[in-house]
């Protein structure tokens, strides 16, 4: 009987490292009997304006987790106006959010732009779509979307409702802090220009700042952020210090 004989080459096995910059790599192809896929959309703008240490991401969460399972990022190069699509398949199931979202190198959620929960889906067949339209996610309309909308305007909303004459509504609430003297505190600003500790937002949802004001700020943050509320913190206070007196 004939045989051939196959010389075989050396098998080089790579070992990769996952990459520790959180970007691009990194989703998870973990089995699931849901196989949810979930499909971002939109027209991006501002993806350009974070620091290299943060990325605009879709990301997959689990309960609790402040670190997402599965992410996928944007390149921070991306351009004003770009069509951006970002997919995250087969979701494993035990991930319960996904969301856009800012996250840091160590894939953290920093900030949530916009979620789904996925318990709200059952079993879908086809992929659930989460259509963003045009949106802005440079740091300010984050902490918009993400801190105002979702924690404060509640209270500090137009229509002449704002406790404390504080407007936190989208296109407001710039305006409405910085550099604007408080009309609680005397001799305080809400927000100074480039000095987040010496700013009355920096200082009402710090600990330390619950008895500042008649109403306990630093437990609205607290009971709203409970995995991401050191990253809140910085990130407004990254906002502040980046603010320049001049603008
Ligand atoms: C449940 C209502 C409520 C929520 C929610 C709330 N606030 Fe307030 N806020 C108040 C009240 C009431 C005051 C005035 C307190 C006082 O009289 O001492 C105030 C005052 C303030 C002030 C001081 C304004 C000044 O002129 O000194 C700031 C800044 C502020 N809030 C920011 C926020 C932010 C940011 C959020 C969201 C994270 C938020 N608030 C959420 C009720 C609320």
């Amino acid at each position: 009987m004939k045989r051939a004989f196959f010389l075989l080459g050396i098998v080089f096995v790579f070992l990769c490292e996952a990459c520790d910059s959180g970007d691009i790599e990194g989703v998870s192809y973990a089995y699931s009997d849901k196989g949810y896929v979930v499909k971002l959309t939109g027209t991006l703008s501002g993806v350009d304006s974070w620091d290299s240490k943060y990325a605009v991401s879709l990301a997959g969460f689990t309960t609790g987790d402040n670190y997402a399972q599965t992410v996928r990022s944007l390149s921070p190069s991306t351009p004003d106006g770009t069509d951006v699509s970002l997919v995250l398949p087969n979701l494993s199931n035990n991930i319960t959010t996904v969301e856009l979202v800012i996250t840091n190198r160590l894939r953290e959620r920093i900030i949530t732009i916009a979620r789904i929960n996925l318990d709200d889906y059952s079993s879908p067949r086809d992929t659930i779509h989460m259509e963003m339209g045009t949106i802005d996610v440079s740091a300010f309309n984050c902490l918009q979307q993400g801190l105002f909308n979702v924690a404060c305007i509640q209270c500090h909303g137009g229509n002449g409702r704002s406790a404390a004459n504080l407007n936190l509504t989208e296109g407001n609430a710039q305006n409405n802090l910085v550099d604007v003297p408080s009309t609680k505190v005397s001799d305080k600003y809400r927000v100074i220009s480039g000095n987040a500790e010496q700013s009355l937002l920096h200082q009402i949802l710090n600990e330390g700042g619950e008895d500042i004001l008649h109403y306990n700020h630093t437990e609205v943050l607290s009971s709203q952020f409970k995995d991401n509320l050191t990253e809140i913190r910085s990130l407004i206070d990254e906002w502040i210090n980046k603010l320049n007196f001049e603008d």
